[in-house]
């Protein structure tokens, strides 16, 4: 597809579907905003199913249910439905909390492809305080194994810290032990309500290091019978991540209230103006809204990015996170060892402090 200034690029892969800020879990590490979409404000049932056809349209493989939780929905089935009917892999990403066993099997009915389940720890006691929320762990337990008594292939998620980064093969044996076939273990991203407890959950430098080699070692231990996906935290990588893929090329996300985002976490950045699913189609949007123009291309890109061999694999790292830590948008993240703010990660990922988390109220 052509966009408006007449670069080239190719469809968008996935689309990640936020469904509803409603979530019944507290994470501390939530990345979604600090102001969520209200109910009353979220897409209907209908719109989210045009959705689907256009993102199908636009060439788009995966749609990615998600939230908040998706199944505080009640309409979730037909959502599911709807993916299934324009062609979408549909992924159902879920705390499993308020997931009853009679409504997964409605997914499954409705042609539901695949279902990640989010697990706070391997310990019930500390998962359940992380997920703030009583009973957490072994509802999700209990959900995971109906998942895979219905056949469906099951992916846990992991989101590890300090408090439960020490517990990284528990916490694979654990997703063994539940039938599931691919673990993603990934670090917290501090965005949205994350970056209020930065400090509490940062892991030291000594943790990161013990677990990219207890990673190693089970991925030698498990081959063939588990994948395990993770990878290097930003705080203690030496070059950033090339997050969603680079700005604008790879994927869509739809808030629960219809703006469409280059990335979850696009709105911290002033001054891009999002389009919505309700005035724009979603082939319009991905071609010519502003906010996916804003760094689509390189002609953006400061020094160091700009000369830099690396600047068509990592995009100059993640916007979001040039803008949270250094207040412009348009410098290199700082994440990376060549950025002249880099002291500023450094510094943050030194900065621990043993302090209750703060939860959304
Ligand atoms: Fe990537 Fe920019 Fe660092 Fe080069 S200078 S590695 S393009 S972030
Ligand atoms: Fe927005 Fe990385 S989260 S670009």
């Amino acid at each position: 597809m052509a966009t408006s200034n007449g670069t080239i690029i190719p469809a968008p892969l996935g689309l990640l579907a936020e469904l509803t800020h409603r979530c019944p879990l507290g994470c501390p590490y939530c990345s979604n905003p600090l102001a969520l979409d209200k109910r009353v404000d979220e897409l209907d049932t209908a719109s989210w199913a045009r959705v689907c056809r256009e993102a199908a349209a636009l060439g788009v493989l995966q749609v990615h249910l998600s939230g908040g939780e998706p199944a505080a929905r009640r309409d979730l089935p037909d959502i599911v439905k709807a993916a299934r009917e324009a062609g979408l892999y549909s992924n159902l990403i879920t705390s499993a909390v308020g997931l009853t066993p009679q409504t997964l099997a409605a997914l499954a009915a409705a042609g539901l492809d695949h279902v990640q389940i989010s697990i706070q720890d391997s310990d019930e006691a500390s998962a359940d305080h992380i997920a703030g929320f009583k009973s957490a762990f072994a509802r999700k337990r209990a959900l995971a194994k109906e998942v895979v008594r219905l056949g469906l292939p099951l992916t846990i998620n992991m989101v590890v810290h300090r408090a439960n980064i020490g517990r990284i093969e528990a916490m694979v044996d654990l997703s063994l032990s539940l039938g599931a076939s691919r673990v993603e273990i990934a670090h917290v991203q501090y965005y949205g309500w994350a970056l209020k407890n930065r400090a509490a959950l940062m892991p030291t430098g000594e943790q990161v290091d013990d677990a990219v080699r207890t990673v190693e070692m089970l991925r030698d231990r498990h081959r063939g019978q588990i994948v395990i996906d993770a990878v290097v935290p930003d705080y203690y990588a030496r070059f950033p991540k090339p997050c969603v893929g680079g700005w604008g090329r790879r994927s869509l996300n739809v808030t629960p209230a219809g703006r469409v985002l280059p990335c979850h976490a696009a709105e911290v950045i002033p001054g891009l103006e999002f389009w919505n699913v309700r005035e724009h189609s979603l082939a319009d949007i991905w071609r010519a809204s502003p906010a996916f123009l804003a760094f689509r291309d390189t002609n953006w890109m400061r020094e160091p990015c700009q000369s830099c061999p690396r600047r068509e694999q990592d995009f100059g790292g993640c916007r979001c996170q040039a803008f949270l830590l250094t207040g412009d948008a348009r410098a290199t993240d700082p994440v990376c060892h060549l950025s002249p703010q880099h002291a500023i990660v450094a510094q943050a990922a030194a900065e621990r402090a043993e302090k209750a988390y703060e939860y959304r109220s």
